[in-house]
């Protein structure tokens, strides 16, 4: 693979040359009640029986119309997948299990509060809440099929209430991740161009109580400098009878929904059917250059993948307590706490706070209590669990049948650590890899009927099928021991239907490095480019090794160095920014920014921390380098770019190579003295 000046390459050499793992059986008991225990299943996804295999995830679904087209490719790579079919998400997802489960919990609501007890919702009072909702958006909001509107919420039931409420409706629903910034949240506003932005007054997180109302103030002033007019802002109570901010409401914009609400008692809204290839929602994610993307998802296709990776992967049957404790502000808490669960008439956990909060055995209470039997979440929060409280699991009373980890590649010690502590040697682990863009998991083994092994994350799942291409598009297999782009041979129904209003982008970024015939409508001629580095191994088994591209994975999520960068920029005194990835134990990488100043200006502790503040503000703290490095000049080649790749060498203190060849040399000794100290 062409080595890359972003320093992820080193990050993939050492990856290589991890050592092969013994496999793990899964134990008879889970295989004994396991959803999917039949080996054939890959057989029927083959691609001599694509798309049409497909329909077993469709058919987990209630339709009001079944599709013409099974998968359009009329478009491509714009697939449209169910094509002409009818469907609601939010039916599907509610409605529809009142008959048998209406007073069955759907979500169980813990407070970061210890001393609150835990809310159940049952599935009849998600319905009643979600109809209330509906009639208020459409009512009050004047919202209806098609809008968009942006939600910046915290991991509350109110999230998932207002997205159901907007599925019901057809409304376009755009959740900005509740961490983020006033200032992230108004680019998304501008994107997806929102006239309406639901919030909250406050939550509670680490121990503190956060003022959240006041990030909708700064986005909607943010917005409307850019010609985007927020004209309604709709604020919930994170105590229903409470207003908690210290920002005051805005006379004639912001309004209570808990307030409006009493208006709407008891109303009823009939379900909208939506076309299968109708959008469901925008998920914004990082890439290679400063502007987010908005990955937008369909609502037959996308509901019939979370559904069925929910119901095979995860193994989740209708009387389980399953527990995500991802962030439904991310894309695996729409699909994997959200669409997937409920659909499937799961109870799902909804924690509002941090793992270890108020101590170390805080998540195992929770199971304990709840007696959850499926635990999903990231290597980043299982090194966390491990370095405060390596003996903490085993003093509480819960047992996992199934275990998830997503987001980065994990540490075959760390996964040991998980399958023995946390699982109890009891719980099958899945390795889940996926992106935004894809919707649900595409490789990970299938918990009964495949062997794990450490580190890896197993085959492409059913009906997905993986291939490794080096740069000139030559298949590397198994026998190359190589690494190269993983890419996906084949559409599939949880597939991103395109950038909002960026087609071209979508294109060029995902589907034309490997393509050979523009103008084909097959889609076995548009390979579907992840941007993740990887290898497979001769068992099938995929190891995932790092992005490809200018993105950060800190904490299992992606960071646009672009970003970072741009923000650094915006202080008046910064010249030159440079974002380069850091190994960090806990959160697998962090960003390291290095900053040049324009003349006249001295470095100074204050302006790193101004610096590093700045970043903060615009992204949100999830962004925030490990250090501002603020150097006198960059290390640059003749025709004066930037050499990310050897400022990331001195991060991580490796080699820097060969640096003979650029404008500067001199620098970089320079900078390394100032790093090393
Ligand atoms: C990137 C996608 C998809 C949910 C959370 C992140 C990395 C994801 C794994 C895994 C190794 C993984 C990849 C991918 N990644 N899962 N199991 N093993 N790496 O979503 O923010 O869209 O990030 O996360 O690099 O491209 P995202």
């Amino acid at each position: 693979m062409a080595e890359k000046e972003t320093g992820q390459l080193s990050e993939a050499q050492i990856a290589v040359h991890w050592r092969e793992e013994k496999y793990l059986h899964p134990s008879t008991k889970f295989i004994a009640q396991a959803n999917m225990t039949d080996k054939t299943i890959c057989d029927r996804f083959s691609l001599d029986n694509f798309p049409d295999c497909f329909k077993e995830y469709a058919d987990l679904l209630d339709w009001y119309k079944y599709w013409d087209t099974i998968l359009d490719t009329s478009d491509a790579p714009c697939w449209k997948w169910f094509a002409g079919g009818k469907i609601n998400a939010a039916y599907n997802c509610v409605d529809r299990h009142l008959d048998k489960h209406k007073n069955k919990t759907a979500i169980h609501f813990v407070s970061e509060l210890e001393s609150e007890r835990i809310e159940h919702i049952t599935y009849q009072e998600l319905y009643v809440r979600v109809n209330e909702v509906a009639a208020l958006l459409q009512d009050f909001a004047g919202l209806k099929k098609g809008d968009t509107v942006t939600l910046h919420l915290p991991m509350t039931p109110d999230l998932p209430i207002t997205m159901l409420a907007c599925a019901r409706l057809g409304i376009i629903h755009c959740e900005v991740f509740g961490g983020f910034s006033g200032r992230a949240c108004a680019d998304r506003i501008i994107d997806s161009k929102s006239n309406v932005l639901i919030t909250i007054d406050g939550y509670h997180r680490g121990g503190r109580f956060i003022d959240h109302k006041k990030n909708a103030d700064t986005a909607v002033n943010l917005a409307k400098k850019d010609g985007q007019a927020v004209d309604k802002v709709l604020v919930w109570h994170r105590y229903p009878e409470k207003y908690l901010s210290p920002t005051p409401m805005v006379e004639g914009r912001d309004y209570s929904i808990n307030d409006l609400l009493k208006n709407y008692r008891g109303k009823r809204i009939e379900p909208v059917q939506m076309l299968a290839e109708d959008p469901l929602f925008l998920m914004y994610t990082s890439g290679t250059t400063g502007k987010p993307k908005g990955c937008q998802h369909s609502t037959g296709g996308y509901l019939a993948y979370a559904t069925g990776t929910s119901k095979y992967v995860q193994d989740i049957h209708p009387e389980d307590v399953y527990w995500c404790m991802a962030d439904i502000g991310w894309i695996t808490g729409h699909s994997y706490i959200v669409y997937g669960p409920l659909a499937l008439g799961a109870s799902t956990v909804i924690y509002e706070g941090v793992p270890t909060y108020p101590d170390a055995g805080r998540c195992w209470r929770i199971a304990e209590e709840l007696d959850v039997n499926i635990f999903h979440t990231a290597p980043t929060v299982i090194r966390a669990l491990r370095k405060v409280g390596p003996d903490e699991p085993a003093k509480y009373n819960y047992h996992f049948k199934l275990m998830t980890t997503v987001g980065e590649p994990i540490e075959p010690e760390v996964w040991r650590w998980y399958y023995k502590v946390i699982g109890k040697s009891e719980a099958v682990i899945v390795d889940t890899w996926w992106q935004t863009e894809t919707g649900g998991f595409l490789c990970s083994t299938m918990p009964a009927t495949n062997l794990m092994k450490p580190g890896s994350a197993g085959p492409g799942l059913p009906g997905i099928h993986p291939v490794i291409y080096d740069e000139d598009g030559n298949e590397l297999n198994a026998e190359t021991g190589a690494a190269g782009n993983i890419c996906i041979r084949n559409p599939w129904p949880g597939a991103f239907q395109t950038i909002w209003g960026d087609r071209d982008r979508y294109v060029s970024n995902y589907y034309a490095r490997y393509c050979k015939n523009k103008d084909s409508k097959d889609w076995r001629d548009w390979p579907y480019l992840a941007g993740d580095a990887a290898m497979v191994a001769k068992d099938g088994y995929f190891r995932i090794l790092g992005r490809i591209d200018d993105v950060i994975n800190v904490s299992g999520h992606r960071l646009g160095t672009k970003e970072i960068e741009s923000a650094s920029l915006d202080i008046v005194e910064v010249a030159e920014a440079a974002v380069v990835p850091v190994a960090d134990d806990m959160k697998g990488t962090v960003p390291d920014l290095y900053v040049s100043l324009k003349p006249g200006y001295e470095p100074t502790e204050e302006l790193a921390s101004r610096i590093s503040e700045g970043v903060c503000e615009a992204i949100g703290k999830i962004a925030r380098p490990r250090k501002v490095w603020i150097v006198n000049d960059m290390p640059k080649t003749r025709s004066g770019k930037i050499m990310r790749r050897i400022l990331g060498a001195i991060s991580n203190g490796k080699d820097i190579g060969d640096a003979s060849t650029l404008a500067n040399p001199e620098i970089v000794e320079e900078i390394k003295k100032k790093v090393s100290n």
